[in-house]
């Protein structure tokens, strides 16, 4: 049984993490109007990804007899000037999310909750792979900002990401 302030705090991850797939699609309808079809790939992953973290919080809630609260989900910025703007905006994100996650774990003991401080660890190396993934994006954009060929070599590479769903 999840304690009132638990389901509170989960739910609201659980907001977060739809809005975080809602802050990346109008990143996804830039890229696509760019043609730029390997950015756009990746971005519609990192949508696929984050609604599926918002189901594992979801599961979670459900799985400890708690009740899942859906919340209206704030309108996210869509106005964008370039791709690298995009990246460094989603790197900002995501780092808002792995202060998040550790605040939840911080509830989880105060709370000497360790279910879900056990189901909150999936999220700490999650958070080290989706920062580490947007940065290298981000590093490889300033790279090859000066090379005429570097957006275009970027985007085939990019191309290549696969969604794969994450482990129960
Ligand atoms: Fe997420
Ligand atoms: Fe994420």
């Amino acid at each position: 049984m999840l304690s009132k302030k638990m389901q509170e705090v989960l739910n609201s991850q659980m907001n977060f993490e739809i809005y975080s797939s809602y802050v990346y699609l109008p990143m996804a309808s830039y890229l696509k109007a760019k043609n730029l079809n390997g950015f756009y790939n990746w971005m519609q992953i990192q949508i696929q990804e984050e609604l599926a973290h918002a189901m594992k919080f979801h599961d979670f809630i459900v799985d400890r007899g708690g009740d899942v609260i859906f919340e209206a989900i704030p309108k996210p910025n869509s106005k964008y000037n370039s791709v690298l703007e995009i990246f460094e905006t989603a790197y900002n994100h995501e780092q808002i999310v792995t202060g998040r996650i550790n605040d939840l774990i911080e509830t989880a003991l105060e709370e000497k909750d360790h279910a879900t401080n056990a189901h909150l660890q999936w999220f700490i190396t999650e958070q080290v792979e989706e920062e580490a993934s947007v940065l290298s994006v981000v590093e490889q954009i300033k790279l090859y900002k000066d090379s005429p060929n570097g957006l275009f070599l970027l985007d085939q590479e990019l191309a290549k990401r696969v969604f794969t769903p994450p482990t129960k």
